[in-house]
């Protein structure tokens, strides 16, 4: 299998800089190398181009950089749409998670009907009238199902790009209360982090791979860093205590690799400033490498 490699160098979703750094970050700690090691074919497209801060201006809008993040989200739906065409499993890295908007739709637009699991604390249901923050990094999930500002919305010409009932939130643990009648109204299903401690994470995950797999041609994995434990994680933007341990987020790769399921993948919202020694770049190339295949014997 064949794998491509797309960084989307983007602080415009959200305000803390620094997370533009992100691809670098996981590249430093050996992306690419790890995944060769496993076996795989890997070509790596560099970065998109995203406005720098210096560069941009930020008018009065409500949603911030909205032009600039719709300009990056529909260069990368084009690059995760040819990289399906042509057989490559595409590995988004970020850079804040307003990216996704643009990954879900390329996927979509490839392989038609995709379910998505996405790891992460917060919601990510925000809509241009819910926002707290005006970040759009707290929309894209919202976005992708149809909910939100038009100019999200629309990318690539089609919407929703997704079907409520093959969204699988996993690791839920702060949500806003307008999110939280978002996300009830949509229809999505959610695992929250006391669903995980219930139910433990083996179990979460064969059942949101069984509600994401209902019907659709395969599964778009997103996940946000700050799903994990700012332990081992420490390296985002908005970190939430409560999350995901280590082993509970290999585990959630090895079950995904088992399965099978996953067709494209994001890893977002490293920010290497915020970091301990890159801990959290190395924590997506580890999950990454759990994801495409790692074993122990
Ligand atoms: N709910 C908050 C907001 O809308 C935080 C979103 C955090 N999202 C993320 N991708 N880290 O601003
Ligand atoms: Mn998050
Ligand atoms: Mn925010
Ligand atoms: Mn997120």
């Amino acid at each position: 299998k064949r794998l491509r490699v797309i960084g989307v160098p983007s602080d415009l979703g959200q305000g803390r800089r620094g997370v533009d750094m992100g691809p670098s970050a996981i590249r430093y700690a050996g992306l690419s190398d790890r995944l060769k090691e496993l076996g795989y074919e890997v070509q790596d497209l560099g970065n998109i181009d995203v406005p720098t801060p210096e560069s941009r201006v930020q008018g009065l809008e409500k949603l911030k950089y909205l032009d600039q993040v719709r300009v990056v989200c529909d260069e990368l739906r084009v690059l995760v749409r040819d990289a399906l065409q042509e057989g490559f499993l595409p590995i988004v890295l970020g850079g804040d998670h307003s990216l996704s908007i643009g990954s879900v739709a390329g996927a979509v637009e490839a392989r038609g009907n995709l379910g998505c699991i996405w790891f992460d604390a917060h919601g990510d249901m925000n809509t241009d009238e819910t926002t707290p923050s005006g970040n759009i990094h707290g929309m894209p999930l919202a976005a992708s199902l149809g909910l939100g500002h038009t100019d999200l919305v629309s990318l690539g010409g089609f919407s929703p790009k997704l079907q409520a009932k093959n969204v699988v939130l996993v690791g839920a643990r702060s949500i806003d209360d307008e999110e939280r009648r978002l996300i009830r109204e949509s229809g999505m299903h959610v695992f929250t982090m006391a669903d995980v401690d219930e139910m433990g994470i083996s179990v979460v995950m064969h059942k949101a791979i069984e509600l994401a797999s209902q019907g659709t041609k395969g599964v778009h994995l997103s996940v946000d860093l700050d799903a994990l434990d700012p332990m081992y994680a420490p390296g985002v933007g908005t970190a939430v205590n409560g999350g995901f341990t280590y082993r509970e987020g290999h585990l959630a790769m090895e079950v995904l690799a088992a399965s099978g399921c996953v067709t494209s993948v994001d890893f977002v919202e490293v920010n290497p400033i915020l970091d301990l020694q890159n801990r959290t770049g190395q924590m997506a190339v580890e999950l990454a490498s759990s994801l495409l295949g790692l074993t122990v014997m």
